[in-house]
């Protein structure tokens, strides 16, 4: 057979953060294989700083993000755009990570080509089919397709065997961390370098926390900035508008609460390790905090990543403003507590993860 072709599809910032790895890895493999990646173009300016930051761009972009899109009408845009670039590449394999509606349509995409999908970061999950909705679905619907699952961890490994996967499963590590410590290892940048004291640094985006959830975060985070007069909140403001107008309602008009766009991926893992308290409900920072030791308070009711609750670098505290507010407390004024969840661990991966999944991959291609 001649040189593989492989399809790396991405469409938002995580993906194109989780991906990279595997891609660069790939190129650095060219007599073995040809890499060709696909954006669906899901996310623009978050995807764009990502390409950047990593030094690789699409082959293909479809272009298809609309202000505001909607899951049914994005995912319709998506599978006709997806079948498109297919027809023109004809690959021999498609990757893609995850849980967001591009990997979903990716899995799909290949299926009805009868392509073999490589699922990334296979074998999350919560167990609440709408908790975090839609990403539950979409990682579950990518295992029904996936002809390999790389799985961060031996836990995620074993949520497919109990869903009667039996075969293919690969416990690979997170990718998400080869990239972060690859980016770790650049020149640093400083944040808020007037700002002596503590920073906190807080994100939030998912849509079961839209509305209320998320303001009663944000209130909470308020209440902290304003009770420790040596704390200054940084919060990166996903482009999302319905995200962004929560969070300038209730965060706005005060000297030690910074809201700022979203930082480049890079300059955004320089304010993790700046920070002594991160409050987040991304997927990718409750991964990313243990390996630099910050804690991380966990806003939502459920996890897919009990790793790092498990090693006492996370907790999972939901959007309670009460709560959150003490828990928070608790990090800021008492040592001992803080102690205890500053610890650098790396529960998802030790950073080789993109090269074993290379290798998986390339290995299906000899048999
Ligand atoms: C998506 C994923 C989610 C992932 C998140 C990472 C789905 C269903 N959701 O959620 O799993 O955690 O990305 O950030 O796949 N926007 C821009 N420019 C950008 C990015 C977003 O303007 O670069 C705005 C647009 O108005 C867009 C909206 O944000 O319509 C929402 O984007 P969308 O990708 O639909 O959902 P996210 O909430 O970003
Ligand atoms: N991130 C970034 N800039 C930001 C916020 C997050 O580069 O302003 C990175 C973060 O380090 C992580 C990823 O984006 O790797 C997480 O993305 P997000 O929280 O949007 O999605 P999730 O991981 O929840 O799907």
């Amino acid at each position: 057979m001649s040189k593989p072709r492989i399809a790396c599809v991405v469409g938002t910032r995580p993906d194109a953060i989780k991906t990279a790895p595997v891609v660069l890895e790939l190129l650095r493999r060219p007599d073995e294989c040809e890499v060709k990646v696909i954006s669906t173009g899901q996310h623009r300016e978050m995807l764009d700083q990502v390409f950047e930051a990593f030094g690789f761009g699409a082959d293909i972009d479809l272009g298809l993000l609309k202000p505001g899109q909607g899951l049914a009408e994005f995912t319709a845009r998506a599978i006709t755009g997806l079948d498109q670039a297919m027809e023109e590449l004809r690959p021999d394999w498609v990757m893609a990570q995850g849980d967001t509606t591009t990997t979903f349509v990716a899995s799909l995409a290949a299926f009805y080509r009868q392509i073999p999908f490589g699922h990334i970061e296979a074998g999350l999950r919560t167990g609440e089919l709408f908790n975090p909705f839609p990403e539950e679905f979409n990682r579950r619907a990518c295992a029904i397709v996936a002809a390999q699952h790389y799985a961060p961890t031996e836990w995620s490994a074993d949520n497919l065997r109990k869903e009667g996967f039996t075969e293919n499963i690969h416990v690979t590590g997170n990718t998400g961390i080869d990239a972060v410590l690859q980016v770790a290892e650049r020149e640093p940048q400083s944040w808020l370098p007037d700002w002596p004291g503590r920073v906190i640094l807080f994100t939030s985006h998912r849509r079961e926390n839209w509305g209320a959830p998320m303001e009663s975060a944000a209130r909470a985070a308020r209440r902290v900035i304003e009770a420790f007069p040596d704390t200054a909140l940084v919060v990166p403001m996903h482009l999302n508008p319905a995200v962004r107008e929560t969070l300038r309602g209730i965060l706005g008009g005060h000297e030690r609460i910074h809201l700022v766009e979203p930082p480049e991926y890079p300059r955004f893992v320089k304010l993790m390790q700046r920070a002594t308290l991160i409050l987040s409900d991304s997927g990718g920072v409750q991964e990313e905090a243990p390996a630099f030791g910050i804690p991380v308070l966990v806003m939502r009711l459920t996890t897919e990543r009990p790793e790092g609750v498990d090693a006492g670098c996370a907790e999972l505290v939901g959007t309670d403003e009460d709560h959150i507010v003490t828990r928070a407390t608790d990090l800021l004024s008492n040592p001992e507590s803080y102690k205890a969840m500053a610890r650098a661990a790396s529960p998802y991966g030790d950073g080789q993860a993109a090269k074993r999944i290379a290798d998986l991959c390339l290995a299906s291609f000899q048999n």
